[in-house]
């Protein structure tokens, strides 16, 4: 039996970079979602269902609300929830001083447990209902993370980390350890109900070119695994690791030269890269998160959205919790815009929601499975509440069109205008009150 839900549809058919804002989205001022089996069946404006429907159709109805796909995380540390706000340094003496430390906890699974629970809980609460998650370098965190999502039916990405050098040493794997350790968990997991396995080198700093070899390999082996790591994010760590591997011309043509670039692969920052190597990501089909709350807390610069946009790159958003200083994707895309500004440039609303939902997907491979409503796609959707404070409902009676809207939505909006959020046609969070 299907389920209908009324109320104001919206989603992205395409980036706004590419078709124009106009035609990047489709909008429904009072439409119906038809939701069976966990996919969408059908989607359009409710005068038009509404007569077709099956006697009897379970129907839910918010007049007030906006229903938008479901928000796509593309880069995130499930390790890092409790150590988000730790201030005061900047990339590489972060990892030292305050993640390394965190990360050492996930030894002990049941707390891994503990926090994969308070991580997913988070999302759900923030209307994120897929996430490209890094767990730590303990094969028990990936565990813990993908038996809480399986628990939920989420569509969700992750992997241990790789890293087998410079860092303390109980962190470390080795290229074999990282690679065997990998490849169980890919068979556990890797296609398990919605969840997938991301081959996660951390950096080239943390990675032995024999590890990176080794991931390399993982991907030859496992044709749908993808590729999850950092790029390019602080101008010292690049200092430092172009003198770790002298033989490559940049750093990501240490990645390229270990054979880690390819269509599967996302480069979380990608800040401090030349044109030629821009284009090589894009021509390659790979994918690049940007960052914006995290990249302006550790004060890594400026990411080029619209040079990603010239090179035909593709971009999702990432919330990198716990640099990154909020789950909210609603909040960092209110950073994003901020971040354009500094460059002189705006964040039209409808890129946001595009880089938020669809561009997400395309980013993970994931496209035609979630990012829309269109029928067909998974069910992962988010009702969002335009009235959830006494600002946003004063501030949006002053708005005179969707774009509008949209763009106080983000500057304003946060986990307290995520009503309720479904996963695969279920609700699987609902706000009090
Ligand atoms: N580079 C290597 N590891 C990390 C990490 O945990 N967070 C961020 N932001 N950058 C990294
Ligand atoms: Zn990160």
């Amino acid at each position: 039996m299907p389920t209908a839900y009324r109320s104001a549809l919206l989603y992205s058919l395409d980036d706004p970079a590419t078709v124009g804002a106009a035609a990047s989205y489709r909008h429904h001022e009072d439409g119906l979602l038809l939701v069976e089996d966990g996919l969408i069946r059908a989607c359009g404006p409710a005068g038009e269902l509404l007569p077709g429907l099956p006697a009897g159709t379970p129907l839910r109805h918010w007049p007030d609300a906006l229903i938008v796909p479901g928000f796509v995380d593309t880069h995130i540390h499930y390790p890092q929830t409790g150590m988000i706000g730790a201030a005061g340094e900047q990339l590489l003496d972060w990892l030292a001083r305050y993640t390394y430390p965190a990360e050492r906890r996930f030894a002990d699974s049941a707390y891994a447990e503990r926090v994969a629970r308070i991580f997913v809980a988070e999302l759900l609460r923030n209307g994120t209902t897929t996430a490209q998650v890094f767990a730590s370098v303990h094969p028990a965190s990936v565990d813990a993370f993908f038996t809480v999502a399986a628990e939920l039916d989420l569509r969700m990405l992750c992997g241990k980390v790789l890293m087998d050098r410079n860092a303390p040493p109980e962190l470390c794997d080795s290229a074999d350890s990282g690679y065997a350790q990998s490849r169980a968990l890919i068979e556990r997991w890797h296609g398990h109900g919605r969840l997938g396995y991301a081959v996660t080198p951390r950096f080239a700093g943390s990675c032995s070119s024999a590890q990176l070899r080794r991931a390399a390999q993982l991907l030859d082996e496992f044709p749908t695994v993808r590729l999850h790591t950092h790029l390019a994010e602080n101008r010292a760590e690049i200092a430092w690791i172009e003198s770790l591997f002298p033989d490559c011309a940049s750093y990501l043509d240490v990645y390229a030269r270990h054979g880690l670039l390819g269509p599967r692969a996302l480069f979380a920052h990608a800040i401090h890269l030349d044109d030629g190597d821009c284009r090589r990501l894009s021509r390659c089909g790979a994918a690049v998160a940007f960052c914006p709350s995290s990249n302006l807390f550790l004060g890594s610069g400026l990411f080029d959205l619209a040079r990603a946009e010239r090179l035909g790159l593709k971009v999702g958003i990432g919330s990198d919790i716990g640099a990154g200083t909020s789950f909210s994707l609603l909040r960092t895309l209110g950073e994003a815009y901020k971040v354009e500004q500094l460059q002189g440039r705006s964040l039209d609303p409808f890129k946001a929601l595009y880089l938020a939902t669809l561009g997400g997907a395309r980013a993970l491979g994931l496209e035609g499975r979630i990012g829309s409503l269109a029928p067909g796609h998974e069910a992962d959707f988010v009702v969002l509440d335009p009235q959830a404070t006494p600002l946003l409902r004063f501030r949006l009676e002053e708005c005179t069109d969707l774009a509008e809207r949209l763009a106080v939505l983000l500057t304003l909006g946060d986990d307290r205008v995520v009503r309720e959020t479904f996963v695969a046609g279920v609700s699987r969070h609902r706000r009090d009150g």
